[in-house]
């Protein structure tokens, strides 16, 4: 059987490409989008014989860049991100940087933070790109991380302090959290003791506190062993709770029982009192299908949790009916109470992790509005950008690649996110296609 995620739009491509010219583009790019949007994503250089034998999730990662300035789009560049393995096969010098813990794709995320452009995985350190995306190098934060680092980091809007984590598949603590201040230098590390080494892709981090989710996607080195292209399975009975920690861990993990459910993506994490309200990309069960397929049964949902310490339980409001993915929010609200989220909407059953639209959730409201890119045209990520004079939380644009399958092709679609349903701002038609990727970060001109 066809692996999904090497058809259409998940297939990788097989080019590097740098083209600084002005992209044609329908309608105006705004002028205060002055700088670039880098997104990454798996794209693997050698497809495996077997399509059994890949992991969408563990592809080789590839960064694409587009640069806008003074209205216009100015330019298009991709680049494999080349860790240890990655150079070996492409013939290119290695990164330098420590040999542990493991290389790992680097194909999740990528941010700038300390003045670093990062590219992060999650089962190897990040890798730090140049400008022009070409050389990488290990990045141990100054020799003070040494273990893998997770692709979904949180930078605190109001300290600039950015929280990183990781999973440490190969012994106890198995889980460590670190806060990094705005110059690039760890300042806390915290050890979290799980029983065991489970999939944690996202946390929740709040002014003040962490939000740990231990849930029941069970590391299995029988799997790893056996070359799985995933090595975690799911294992409802290992049981699921929620932790909540000060951000540097000096009260210990105040640790509380909920069902056995899947986390994907933390929309975003906030204090309320004592209690935390942490919006969340909810799956019922996590990596119970044979490999080489999606990672679930059933589609997800979006859901507000309230873990309450105090009464040592959470209640769980379901928010929207939608299948919905890579949620995002207004990095000014990070950590503090958030009113919009902009989501990928996935197509109903039986394919739904096929990407589909937008929807932008107003969560005082209870509202929800859809943007369709059009027949045969599936959007990525939105990345919320706030407008140079934007004062409240969704004034500002948002930004995704659409695939056009009519045409084979990639445009970067930009809205005005308080008139969300389009039409576009502008739509600016790009050199190449863009592979369905996962996150990406818009970086100022300057910064
Ligand atoms: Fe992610």
């Amino acid at each position: 059987m066809p692996n999904p995620y090497l058809e259409g739009n998940f297939a990788p491509v097989s080019i590097e490409r740098t083209d600084d010219h002005e992209l044609p583009t329908d309608g105006v790019v705004p002028p205060d989008l002055d700088g670039r949007l880098l997104r990454n994503g798996p794209n693997p250089v050698v497809v495996p014989a077997d399509p059994d034998d890949y992991d969408w999730w563990g592809g080789d990662g590839m960064v694409h860049g587009i640069t806008l300035r003074g209205s216009k789009a100015l330019g298009y560049a991709n680049r494999w991100v080349r860790t240890r393995r990655l150079a070996e096969v492409l013939g290119t010098e290695p990164p330098p940087g420590p040999a542990e813990p493991v290389d790992g794709p680097a194909n999740h995320h990528v941010v700038r933070h300390g003045g670093v452009t990062l590219a992060l995985g999650g089962t190897g350190l990040p890798l730090a790109l140049s400008g022009n995306l070409e050389r990488a190098r290990l990045h141990d934060f100054d020799a003070m991380v040494a273990t893998p680092v997770a692709g979904h980091p949180k930078l605190d809007p109001v300290t600039g302090e950015l929280v990183v984590f990781g999973v440490d598949v190969f012994g106890p603590p198995f889980l460590r959290t670190h806060v990094v201040d705005p110059g690039g230098a760890v300042t806390a590390t915290v050890e979290v003791d799980l029983p065991r080494a489970v999939l944690v892709p996202d946390l929740g981090v709040t002014a003040t506190r962490v939000v740990i989710f231990d849930l029941p996607v069970v590391f299995d080195l029988g799997l790893a062993a056996a070359g799985r292209s995933s090595p975690y399975r799911w294992m409802p009975e290992a049981g699921a709770r929620i932790g909540i920690a000060t951000r540097r861990g000096n009260d210990g993990v105040r640790w509380i029982g909920v069902d056995p459910s899947a986390v994907s993506h933390v929309v975003n994490a906030f204090d309320d009192g004592d209690r935390v309200v942490c919006d969340v990309v909810r799956y019922d069960s996590a990596l119970d299908l044979p490999s080489g397929g999606p990672m679930s049964s059933r589609p997800p949902v979006l859901v507000r949790w309230t873990v309450d310490p105090t009464a040592n339980r959470v209640v769980e409001e379901q928010l929207d009916d939608l299948p919905v993915e890579l949620p995002r929010i207004d990095p000014a609200v990070v950590g503090r109470p958030h009113r919009f989220a902009y989501c990928q909407e996935l197509s109903p059953l039986p394919q739904w992790w096929q990407p589909r639209g937008l929807v932008r959730y107003d969560l005082v409201r209870g509202e929800a509005t859809r943007f369709d890119p059009g027949p045969y045209r599936a959007a990525s990520e939105p990345v919320f950008v706030r407008g140079a004079d934007g004062h409240a939380e969704d004034e500002g644009w948002v930004l995704t690649v659409v695939y056009d399958a009519a045409r084979g092709a990639s445009d970067l679609v930009i809205l005005d996110a308080t008139s969300f349903a389009g039409p576009p701002v502008a739509t600016v038609h790009l050199p190449a296609r863009v592979p369905f990727g996962f996150h990406g970060s818009w970086l100022p001109a300057g910064e």
